[in-house]
């Protein structure tokens, strides 16, 4: 959860494929450059709320050194847009989902993850209904987008 260190909501649909995997994949990259930042993530629907990340992105994290296990399915409550100090989208349907509940004083804090990366994509596209390598697709440019973003933290804190 949120406290006096800066803190990000990795926010998709069913908080079961992407936003976990954006959680798991940037708590590591941060922890691994030691950099003190707290990650966090919630779905704009319930549909799975309790439920562990979906098995297809379990395994394929873990493929590559990402353990998602721990992280239980929750919703976006209101408080977040006050708790969080970035809350990032993986794709445009979940930021227009955003803005339209975001108080306007806190719009600042919503982002689109992709516009930290270097890829070409501008969305993390959903991988529910699709095969492995939309999830493969999905970890590279979570990947990217949080070196991305966690090289934009620093340069913050250097300003
Ligand atoms: P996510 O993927 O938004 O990346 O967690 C989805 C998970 C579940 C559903 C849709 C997308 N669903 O319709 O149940």
């Amino acid at each position: 959860m949120a406290d006096s260190q800066l803190s990000v909501l990795f926010v998709c649909l069913g908080n079961i494929c992407r936003s976990p995997t954006a959680e798991a994949v940037f708590a590591t990259k941060a922890q691994q450059r030691n950099i003190l930042i707290s990650a966090d993530s919630a779905g704009t629907m319930g549909y799975h709320t309790g439920s562990p990340p979906d098995k297809r992105a379990q395994e394929v994290a873990l493929k590559r050194g990402y353990q998602m296990k721990h992280l239980r399915c929750r919703r976006v409550q209101d408080d977040d847009f006050v708790q969080f100090d970035y809350i990032v989208a993986m794709d445009n349907a979940n930021m227009s989902d955003l803005q339209a509940r975001c108080p306007a004083d806190l719009q600042h804090k919503l982002h689109l993850f992709l516009s930290f990366a270097q890829s070409d994509y501008d969305e993390v596209p959903d991988p529910y209904y699709g095969g492995r390598k939309g999830f493969e697709l999905v970890l590279d440019l979570i990947e990217d987008a949080s070196e991305g973003m966690l090289d934009h933290i620093v340069q913050r804190d250097k300003e």
